[in-house]
């Protein structure tokens, strides 16, 4: 697929209709594949890169690590701690100072719901607010039995895709409350969605 891209893109001579129409699908098809990418690490970085990597910007990054994950884990923490030259057990020290700073680890599977301003536009609460009833977990919080936790964040770069959905780090994006309940229920039945 790749291959017709490139030709399409670089072709000098007409196509007939019927190739036009089956590379349009296939570019068609590449931008909602690109737009399913989970964006958050990309986003993370330019914020980092934003603030030229500075120490002194450790706040801010946690601040913006957990805005776009929903909360912060050993993984993001060793990330953000690498990226600014800064020992682990500092940033962790940190993070753990400040209660805002969510930093257990989240359940099995998570769902994290975009409500940025095109995703709530979109129907994005009420699609948070059913996952809440279905599963009887509040938002920021894990189920008793630790299968899932229900996170919210805002803007994850897919706003042509409101509304969008992160579910174990798959964007779904035009999602639906049926689309994301259903999805969540085949993970916790160990069923591949
Ligand atoms: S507002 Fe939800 S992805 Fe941008």
């Amino acid at each position: 697929m790749a291959l017709l891209y490139f030709i399409y893109k670089n072709r000098s001579v007409p196509y007939s209709v019927v190739q036009r129409k089956a590379l349009f699908k296939a570019e068609n098809r590449r931008d909602s594949e690109m737009l399913k990418e989970d964006n958050r690490k990309v986003m993370l970085e330019k914020t980092i890169k934003e603030h030229q990597y500075q120490a002194s910007s450790l706040l801010e990054i946690l601040h913006k690590t957990q805005e776009l994950y929903g909360y912060i884990n050993k993984d993001l923490l060793s990330f953000v701690a690498e990226s600014l030259k800064l020992p682990p057990s500092h940033v962790y020290g940190v993070a753990a100072f400040y209660n805002y700073f969510r930093l257990k680890q989240p359940g099995e599977h998570v769902v994290t719901t975009c409500l940025g301003t095109a995703c709530y536009v979109k129907g994005a609460e009420e699609i948070i607010s059913a996952v809440e009833k279905e599963f009887k977990v509040q938002r920021g919080n894990t189920t008793a039995d630790g299968r899932l936790s229900v996170f919210i964040t805002r803007c994850i770069g897919a706003c042509a895709m409101a509304p969008s959905i992160v579910v174990d780090d798959e964007v779904i994006g035009k999602a639906t409350k049926e689309i994301i309940i259903e999805r969540i229920k085949l993970l916790l039945e160990g069923k591949k969605p």
